[in-house]
């Protein structure tokens, strides 16, 4: 069976599929529940300075099979109340990481040092949520911005940090190209796509908030063509994430430059016995191909067989 372990950003997966942000992941036993199924790393749900109760409901809108749109709003308990599910999630054995978001550099900074402090591996940076006021999106969607939010955390963690960004920006190149200037250890991309639904009988947006993120299979060839062309210009790894239900999905991932994938809404649909089918499909894929190990195969699309 081909090696699914992969060393990332100073820190060894014992798998590559990671369960991202925001999905199953609200509890420490939520956490260490995904850790169980086969994920080879844990994130937590987005955590901030202070409790959100995030936005009323609907907040989620599910699509049959293809997609989710949502706007949370970023709920959350805060920074002061999280960690003990940290701990929990840690307890189990599992290999976390810590994903914050803030408002800007100095709060980031703050929060990457309280998350630091309680024990995860790593921390991501939500530079990317499309639908939360004065966070997400609103702070990284310019080089200049990522590039000093990013400076100013890796300057006071000692973790490696890596920057989620978004892909609502005609240049995701250039946000990754900033992290890494700043300091990045790794990029996640991507986060959700700004989308809509519209109750035609109610002559309103189906979700409260109105404006959403898209999720789910949809967004798999944005995502994609996002980490083809962030592998062509940094030289930090990527983690690819979204739409990812497959082990040929994920496989696309790794030849268009991945070297590890965060997988959130295929839960929704398959549960999360997916990480174990996942693995199981990734590792097959590989060997068909000839792979003894998934690190063989970062990039193999940029540079195909002649
Ligand atoms: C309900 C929901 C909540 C999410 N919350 C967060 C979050 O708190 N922080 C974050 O960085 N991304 C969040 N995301 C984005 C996911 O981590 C992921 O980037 C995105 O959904 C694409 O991957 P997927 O298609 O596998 O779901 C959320 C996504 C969904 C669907």
């Amino acid at each position: 069976m081909a090696e699914l372990g992969v060393r990332l950003a100073g820190i060894t997966l014992r798998g590559p599929f990671l369960l991202a942000s925001g999905i199953w992941g609200e509890s420490g036993e939520s956490l260490a529940g995904a850790w169980r199924a086969g994920a080879g790393g844990v994130i937590t749900k987005s955590i901030g300075a202070a409790p959100r109760l995030g936005y009323p409901n609907p907040t989620i809108e599910v699509y049959d099979q293809w997609g989710m749109l949502n706007a949370m709003g970023l709920p959350n308990p805060g920074i002061d109340e999280y960690p003990k599910e940290i701990e929990i999630a840690r307890r189990a054995g599992a290999t976390v990481i810590g994903s914050v978001f803030a408002g800007d550099e100095t709060e980031f900074a703050r929060l990457s040092e309280r998350i630091e402090a309680s024990g995860v591996q790593a921390i991501e940076l939500n530079l990317s949520c499309p639908h939360a006021e004065g966070f997400g999106t609103e702070v990284g969607s310019e080089p200049a911005d990522v590039e000093r939010i990013v400076r100013a955390v890796v300057q006071r963690v000692h973790l490696p940090v890596i920057a989620k960004i978004t892909p609502n920006t005609p240049d995701p190149a250039a946000l990754a190209v900033a992290a890494e200037r700043g300091g990045a250890a790794a990029i996640s991309a991507i986060n959700t796509l700004r989308a809509l639904a519209v109750d035609v009988t109610l002559r309103r947006p189906v979700l409260a908030h109105g404006l959403g993120g898209l999720s789910g299979p949809a967004i798999k060839p944005i995502g994609l063509a996002c980490v083809w062309q962030i592998y062509e210009k940094v030289r930090i790894p990527v983690i690819g994430v979204g739409g990812i239900r497959t082990g040929t999905d994920a496989l696309e991932y790794v030849m268009a430059g991945a070297r590890a994938l965060e997988v959130g809404t295929a839960i929704t649909f398959d549960g999360i016995g997916i990480f174990a089918r996942l693995n199981q499909e990734l590792s097959e894929r590989l060997d068909a191909l000839g792979y003894a190990r998934l690190e063989d195969a970062v990039g193999a699309a940029h540079s195909p067989p002649s």
